[in-house]
């Protein structure tokens, strides 16, 4: 019996950056994401008791130990929970460009949790799986709902895990212009935990957070997309601030990156209502009404190539599949 499983990508709004505990991840902040259809991951996990040790396939290609780390965090808590010792096989399918800033560790980690709980006979609630994919990675305890989820930081592996916000059943949509899809140099948890300890500037960015998330949940309520954009952008620009501060320094951004938040400003200044957010990569991703992405996306085909500009909508959370979608 298969347990394939599909989890969308998120990206945040409001961002996680920083831990309060590195362990057991738990953030310093609460942050809120929209889950979008374009991006996802599949993934099948089988207990094989033939096995000697876990092992990764991803997209078919057998993974080194590196990548089996968050991996292996996932399974160790389903095997104790559900009283076994048996080794796994995860098949996983990104339909993400891996480690270019979006956001594959969220759908890959969510689509553990979720297929290797089923694989182990545990049905588990939303709220279980959000706290055992945060396990893997952070950002995936949202990736369990669709639409705008928060996750709440709380002070325990118990009381730390993501909740529903809105299904994001209006007109918002995202666009992303990827600048660059090869691997990034610091990965998210590293420059997170650089900046929380180095960062003088680090103080700054918790504190404005509490206003940053309750002036979008307001937004979100009365479904305005403009100051939805307006709050994350600024909140985004806030974390990449305190990158600069570390020490050593260090930032995400591009020249190319630069290039695409002068095009949204100019976008912006034409009429349409645009911002955009950056995760811990070089990529710019819009935040836009669902209605205007293609006339966008025509705009940008000035500066950029189609290639670069993806159209993403509001995704579904976790769910079941009956067989992947090579
Ligand atoms: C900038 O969830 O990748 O995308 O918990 O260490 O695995 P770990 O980090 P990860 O961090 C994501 C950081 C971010 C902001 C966000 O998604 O909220």
């Amino acid at each position: 019996m298969s347990n394939w499983v599909r989890a969308h990508t998120n990206i945040a709004l409001i961002k996680y950056w920083g831990k309060e505990n590195e362990n057991l991840i738990i953030p310093m902040n609460n942050s809120l994401s929209l889950t979008l259809d374009a991006f996802y991951t599949e993934t099948n996990v089988t207990f094989d008791d033939d096995l000697k040790s876990d092992q990764l396939y991803l997209n078919g290609h057998m993974q080194d130990f590196n990548a089996l780390i968050k991996v292996k965090t996932v399974l160790d808590l389903v095997r104790k929970k559900a009283g076994i010792k048996t080794k796994a096989r995860v098949d996983s399918y990104n339909y993400v460009p891996t480690a270019a800033g979006l956001a594959s560790s969220a759908s890959g980690l969510a689509a553990l949790a979720g297929s290797a709980s089923r694989a182990a006979g545990l049905d588990l609630s939303s709220k279980d799986l959000s706290k055992l994919a945060r396990r893997g990675s952070g950002s995936a305890s949202r990736s369990i709902y669709g639409g705008f989820a928060e996750w709440q930081k709380g002070h325990s592996h118990e009381t730390s895990f993501a909740v529903p916000v809105d299904a994001a059943d209006w007109d918002i949509g995202m666009l992303f212009i990827v600048v660059n899809d090869k691997k990034k140099d610091i990965s998210s948890r590293e420059g997170m935990s650089r900046t929380v300890n180095t960062s003088p500037f680090y103080q700054g960015w918790l504190d404005t957070l509490d206003a940053d998330l309750n002036t979008m949940k307001e937004a979100i309520k009365n479904q305005d997309v403009h100051k939805v954009g307006e709050i994350a952008e600024r909140n985004a620009l806030k974390m990449h601030a305190t990158t600069l501060g570390a020490k050593p320094p260090f930032t995400y951004w591009s020249p190319d990156s630069i290039k695409a938040m002068d095009a949204v400003k100019q976008l912006r200044e034409t009429g349409f209502s645009v911002h955009f957010t950056m995760d811990a990569g070089p990529n710019v991703k819009l935040i836009c009404r669902q209605s205007e992405l293609e006339d966008i996306k025509h705009h940008l085909l000035v500066d950029f190539k189609e290639s670069q500009l993806i159209s993403a909508k509001p995704g579904p959370g976790l769910h079941a599949i009956s067989k992947p979608n090579l």
